[in-house]
């Protein structure tokens, strides 16, 4: 029978682990934003970066995506947004969208069902990174 102090420090040890993890999940997708997202939709992501007046159609203010969706954070929106299945105008269009390839997934664009090891490891990374971005941006909701 394991002792109590052995079970403590196992689920000790699953706690750091796994809020280690969500950190770096998040301290990626913030990093990400920062760099590619932020002109536009600001650091804060509240739509105020520093190119935002530029354009006709004013970038969204992404902390407040839950709110207006009825307290539940669109993630499989966010994500098609930034993968480029979702159209938004402000993104480029999904064949040459302003990112260029850092965020297009060619296996999931044009349904390759085969992909050969080196595309399915690039697809793999990809959705990495959209996802580091869309848990960053659900991680950002205001009330
Ligand atoms: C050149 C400016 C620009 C950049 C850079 C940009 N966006 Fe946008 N984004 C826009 C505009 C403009 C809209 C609003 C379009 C609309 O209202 O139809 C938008 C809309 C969105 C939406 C849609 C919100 C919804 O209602 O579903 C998401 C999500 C989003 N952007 C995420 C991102 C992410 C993540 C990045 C970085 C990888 C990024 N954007 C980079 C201009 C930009």
């Amino acid at each position: 029978m394991p002792s109590f102090k052995k079970i403590a420090i196992a689920a000790l040890g699953v706690v750091l682990t796994t809020g280690a993890g969500a950190l770096a999940q998040d301290a990626i997708g913030k990093d990400e934003f920062q760099q590619r997202c932020a002109a536009c939709h600001g650091m804060d992501g509240r739509g105020d970066g520093v190119v935002a007046g530029l354009f006709a159609l004013p970038p969204k203010n992404l902390v407040g995506l839950s709110k207006a969706n009825d307290g539940v954070f669109p993630r499989e929106r966010v994500y098609n947004s930034i993968a480029g299945t979702h159209k938004i105008a402000g993104h480029g269009s999904s064949e040459m969208p302003l990112w260029g390839r850092y965020f297009t997934d060619e296996v999931r664009r044009k349904g390759i069902a085969d992909p050969t090891p080196m595309q399915k490891a690039e697809s793999d990374i990809v959705r990495g990174r959209i996802l580091s971005l869309v848990y960053y941006i659900e991680s950002i909701q205001a009330e």
